[in-house]
C-alpha cells in the first residue's frame, strides 16, 4: 500500500487554462494593428513591428515604430495640455485617477490575460500581483492629487515628463510612472518596451473612458530609438526610466547639463540572506517568490542566496526539493509557477551566462522537469561553487537562475551582500528581530525585506542605492520626483555678487596666520598639497591676501580615503551630530568679527557681518534638523509595517558657490554633515579663505577627523576628479558654472552617483526658501524601506 505521502507525490494538477477569448477579441477589434495614442487619438499605423506571444512564438499584433516626428507631436500635445491639467486642480485630477483605478479593476481580467499573452508571465502573477498593484497605485495617487495643495503647497508640477519602461512588468511599471506624474499635474509621453506594448495600448483606451483630457497621456511605441528621441527632446522637463543600467548610463549622459529632472530605476543583484535561526521552510517559500517570480526577470530578484554555513547543506537540500515541485509551462495555466521568458534573445543571454559558469567549474543544477516545447523557456536553476567575483555572482542575469554561497558571521553576510555594484533590494531571514534590525541598515539597498520577499505597495517607496539608480517610486518620496519647489523659480538668473562696501586699508593682509600659505584639510589635519603648488588669492581691492594650496587628483583621493575612514560619523547618533554643529556655530560666533573682516577683505561685501550671522543661524538650522529628519512607518496591505529610514548618502563631494564664501559653504556642508554624510568640500574658488579659516573652528568643535575634508584649487579640476571617483557617492556643484555642472553629471554616469547641480543660475543663500528645507534634506539623504511583517 502506498503511503499518503507517496500518493500525494504522484498526484499532479490537471490543466487549468485561462480563456483568452476576450483578449483575442480586443486584438481583433483593432485589426491586430496599432497606431500611436497622441492627443487622445490613434494615429495610422505606418511602419510596424510584431509583438509576439513568448509562450508559443505566435504573433499577437503589429505595433507602430514611432518616428521622431511622432515624438515631437506627442511632446507638443503634452505641452498644450499641461496648463489645463494643472488648472483642473487636485480634486479634479483625483477624480480622473480614481476612475482609472476603478476601470483597471473592472477590466482586470482582460488586462491580466493580455499581459500574460504578451509577456509570458503566468496568469497567477498578472491576476494576483500586477493588476491589483497597478490599480492600487492609481487609488493611492488619487489621494496624493487630492491632498496636493495641502501636502505639497510649496511645489508645482515639473511639466512634461518622458517615461520609458522595460518589458518585465509592462502595466505595473506604467502605473508606477503614470499615476504619480498625473497626480502632481504633469503631462506624459510614455514609451512601453518594444516586446510588450499591448497593455499600454489598452490602457490608452481606459484613459479616454476615465476622462483623461486630450494630450495628458500620450503613448508612443517602438524600440530604443524612440526612447532616445524622448530623452533628447528639448520639450521634456523630466525623465523617468526603468531598465538596464547600461541604458540608464546613456540617459544620464544624454541629459547632462540640460536641467532635465531624472530618476533611474536600474538593475540589481539582490542578496537573499538566510541566518541559521531562520524558519528555513518559510525562507524557501520566500526564495521561490524572490527568484522564480516572473521567471527571475525582476530587477529586485533575490538572485544571490547567502546562507549561514551551519545550515547551508540542509537549506540547499530543501531548495532543491522545492524546485522539483515548481511547475514550468503554459503561462495561461492557473496552476503553473513559471512561465515563458519574454523573448528568445533573453533565453540566449541567460544560457550564455549559465554555460560560462559551468565552464568555470560551477555546479549547475536543474530539477528534472520537462521543458515545454516552442517559445522561450528556461528551467529554474541553482548554481553553487561560484566565486564571489564570478560573472554569475556579479552580473544581473534576469532569469530564473539562483547563485548560492555560504557565510559564517553576520558581518561576513553584510560584506557579501554589499559586494556588488548594485543596491536595489535585499532579503534577511532570521527569527531574531535584533539581528534583522542590525543587519538591515548595514545593507546598502533601497529596500530590505525581513522574513518576506518581493513585497510592493504604492505607499512605500521603491528604488536603489549605488548603480541601481536614484529616485524613488511610490510613497511621498515618489511624488517629489514629479514636483519642483516653487523656490527654484525664484532663483536669480545668475549668481548674485555682494554689494560692495568700502574696503578699509586695515583689512588688507591676512589677519589670521603667520604662514601665509594655507594648507588643505584632510582627515582632520592640515595637509600640504600633493603637487606642492599654490595659487595667490587677491582681495577685493586687488591686494595679495594669501597663497592657497592647489589641490590635485591625489589630494582628492586622500580626502576620499579619509572620508571613508570616518564612517563613524555616519553611525554617530543624530543628537551627537547636532551637538557638533551647534558647537561649530558657537565657536564661529566667538570669532564673528574676524570672519566678517575676512569676507569683506575677499569680496568687498558690505554685508559681511550679516553673512557671518546668517552662517551661524544656518548651522543652528541644520543642527536642529539633524535629529528631526525622521523616517516614516507605512502601513501597507500586509500584517506588519514598512519603516522608511532616511539614511545618509555616504561620501559627498561639494563644489561650493563662489559668492558668499562663508554662508555658501556652510549652507551646503552643514546639511550634508547633519544627516551623517562625510564631505569633501571645494570652497569658493575665488574666495576660499573663509572656509580655510574654519580649520581652527573645526578643530575645537569635536568634529571627527575625516568627516569634513577641504581641498582648495581649481573647481573644474577637483569637481572632475570627484565626479569620476568610484568611492564618492554624490557630487553637488553650485558655483554657477553651467558647463561644470554638465560635466559633473556626465562623469557621474559611470558609477551612477547622485548629483545636485545648480546650473548657471544663482541662489540667494540668505533666503531660507532657496537655501534650506526639504529639497536639501532630500539631497543629503536616501530612503531605505524596511519591510517587517509580524505575527506570521
Ligand atoms: P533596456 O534597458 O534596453 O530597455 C528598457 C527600455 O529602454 C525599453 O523601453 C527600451 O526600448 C528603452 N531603451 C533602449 N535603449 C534606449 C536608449 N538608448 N534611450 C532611451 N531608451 C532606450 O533593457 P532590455 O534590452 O530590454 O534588457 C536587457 C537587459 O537589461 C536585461 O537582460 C536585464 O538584465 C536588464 N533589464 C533590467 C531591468 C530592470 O528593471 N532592472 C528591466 C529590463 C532589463
Amino acid at each position: 500500500m502506498p503511503t499518503i505521502k507517496e500518493i500525494l507525490q504522484t498526484m499532479d494538477y490537471g490543466p487549468a487554462p485561462e480563456s483568452t477569448k476576450e483578449a483575442q477579441a480586443w486584438l481583433d477589434q483593432h485589426g491586430r494593428r496599432f497606431g500611436l495614442f497622441i492627443d487622445n487619438a490613434w494615429t495610422e499605423a505606418s511602419e510596424t513591428f510584431g509583438s509576439f506571444n513568448p509562450a508559443d512564438g505566435s504573433e499577437l499584433a503589429q505595433v507602430t515604430q514611432a518616428t521622431s516626428d511622432d515624438v515631437n507631436r506627442a511632446v507638443e500635445a503634452a505641452r498644450r495640455a499641461q496648463p489645463g491639467w494643472v488648472a483642473m486642480g487636485g480634486h479634479g485630477r483625483a477624480k480622473v485617477l480614481y476612475a482609472l483605478a476603478r476601470l483597471l479593476q473592472k477590466h482586470a481580467r482582460l488586462f491580466a490575460v493580455l499581459e500574460t499573452l504578451d509577456n509570458g508571465k503566468t496568469i497567477r502573477e498578472t491576476r494576483d500581483a500586477d493588476l491589483p498593484l497597478a490599480a492600487r497605485h492609481f487609488y493611492h495617487h488619487a489621494g496624493w492629487a487630492q491632498l496636493q495643495s495641502e501636502e505639497f503647497a510649496d511645489y508645482r508640477a515639473v511639466g512634461v515628463v518622458g517615461q520609458i519602461v522595460p518589458w518585465n512588468f509592462p502595466l505595473l511599471m506604467l502605473a508606477w510612472k503614470i499615476a504619480p506624474a498625473l497626480a502632481a499635474g504633469n503631462t506624459i509621453v510614455f514609451k512601453p518596451a518594444e516586446f510588450t506594448s499591448l497593455t499600454a495600448l489598452l490602457f490608452a483606451e481606459i484613459c479616454v473612458q476615465a476622462g483623461v483630457p486630450a494630450g495628458v497621456v500620450n503613448i508612443v511605441t517602438g524600440d530604443g530609438r524612440v526612447g532616445e528621441a524622448i530623452v533628447n527632446h528639448p520639450g521634456i522637463d523630466k525623465l523617468a526610466f526603468t531598465g538596464s543600467t547600461e541604458v540608464g548610463r546613456i540617459i544620464r549622459k544624454a541629459t547632462a547639463g540640460t536641467g532635465k529632472k531624472l530618476s533611474l530605476e536600474l538593475g540589481g543583484k539582490s542578496p537573499f540572506i538566510v541566518f541559521e535561526d531562520a524558519d528555513l521552510d518559510a525562507a524557501v517559500e520566500g526564495l521561490v517568490d524572490s527568484i522564480w517570480f516572473n521567471q527571475g526577470q525582476v530587477c529586485c530578484a533575490g538572485s544571490r542566496l547567502l546562507v549561514q554555513e551551519s545550515v547551508y547543506p540542509r537549506f540547499i537540500e530543501k531548495v532543491k526539493a522545492r524546485m522539483h515541485n515548481l511547475r514550468v509551462g503554459s503561462p495561461l495555466d492557473k496552476s503553473n509557477d513559471i512561465g515563458a521568458l519574454v523573448d528568445p534573445v533573453q533565453q540566449q543571454r541567460i544560457t550564455g551566462l549559465v554555460e560560462a559558469a559551468r565552464a568555470e567549474g560551477c555546479e549547475v543544477w536543474q530539477p528534472a522537469c520537462e521543458m515545454p516545447v516552442g517559445g522561450s523557456w528556461f528551467l529554474p536553476t541553482l548554481i553553487t561553487g561560484a566565486s564571489t567575483s564570478a560573472a554569475v555572482a556579479q552580473t544581473e542575469i534576469f532569469g530564473p537562475v539562483l547563485v548560492a554561497m555560504s557565510f559564517r558571521t553576520p558581518g561576513e553576510a553584510v560584506q557579501l551582500a554589499n559586494n556588488t555594484v548594485y543596491g536595489l533590494a535585499a532579503c534577511v531571514w532570521t527569527e531574531s528581530i535584533s539581528l534583522a534590525l542590525d543587519v538591515a541598515p548595514a545593507i546598502k539597498a533601497g529596500v530590505v525585506w525581513i522574513n518576506t520577499a518581493n513585497q510592493f505597495d504604492a505607499a512605500c517607496g521603491f528604488g536603489g542605492y549605488k548603480e541601481s539608480g536614484f529616485g524613488r517610486e511610490g510613497g511621498k518620496e515618489g511624488m517629489y520626483e514629479y514636483l519642483t519647489p516653487l523656490a527654484e523659480d525664484r532663483r536669480p538668473a545668475v549668481p548674485v555678487v555682494a554689494e560692495k562696501g568700502k574696503v578699509k586699508q586695515s583689512e588688507e593682509g591676512n589677519p589670521f596666520a603667520v604662514d601665509r600659505t594655507a594648507k588643505l584639510y584632510i582627515g582632520g589635519k592640515q595637509a600640504r598639497p600633493d603637487g606642492a603648488y599654490s595659487r595667490p588669492i587677491m582681495g577685493a581691492n586687488g591686494s595679495f591676501l594669501a597663497d592657497i594650496g592647489e589641490g590635485n587628483r591625489k589630494d582628492i583621493r586622500n580626502a576620499v580615503e579619509a572620508a571613508h575612514k570616518a564612517a563613524g560619523w555616519s553611525k554617530a547618533t543624530a543628537h551627537n551630530r547636532a551637538q557638533v554643529l551647534y558647537y561649530i556655530a558657537e565657536n564661529l560666533a566667538v570669532r564673528a568679527d574676524e570672519f566678517a573682516a575676512r569676507i569683506a577683505q575677499q569680496t568687498g561685501s558690505k554685508n559681511a557681518a550679516a553673512e557671518v550671522q546668517a552662517s551661524i543661524e544656518r548651522l543652528f538650522y541644520w543642527a536642529a534638523w539633524a535629529d528631526k529628519h525622521d523616517g516614516l512607518a507605512h502601513q501597507p496591505p500586509m500584517h506588519g509595517i514598512t519603516v522608511a529610514l532616511n539614511e545618509p548618502v555616504g561620501v559627498i563631494g561639494i563644489i561650493c558657490p563662489n559668492e558668499n564664501p562663508l554662508l555658501g559653504f556652510i549652507s551646503l556642508v552643514a546639511p550634508a554633515l547633519a544627516l551623517g554624510n562625510r564631505v569633501i568640500a571645494v570652497p569658493s574658488e575665488a574666495h576660499p579663505l573663509s572656509a580655510l579659516d574654519l580649520y581652527q573652528v573645526l578643530d575645537t568643535s569635536d568634529l571627527p577627523g575625516g568627516a569634513l575634508n577641504i581641498v582648495t584649487g581649481s573647481a573644474d579640476e577637483l569637481a572632475r576628479t570627484l565626479a569620476s571617483h568610484f568611492d564618492v557617492d554624490a557630487v553637488w556643484r553650485h558655483d554657477g558654472s553651467l558647463e561644470g555642472c554638465a560635466e559633473v553629471e556626465r562623469l557621474s554616469a559611470e558609477s551612477l552617483k547622485r548629483t545636485w547641480t545648480g546650473g548657471a543660475k544663482g541662489r540667494d543663500w540668505f533666503d531660507a526658501k532657496q537655501a534650506c528645507g526639504k529639497t536639501v534634506l532630500q539631497h543629503a539623504s536616501q530612503v531605505k524601506n524596511v519591510w517587517i511583517p509580524y505575527g506570521v
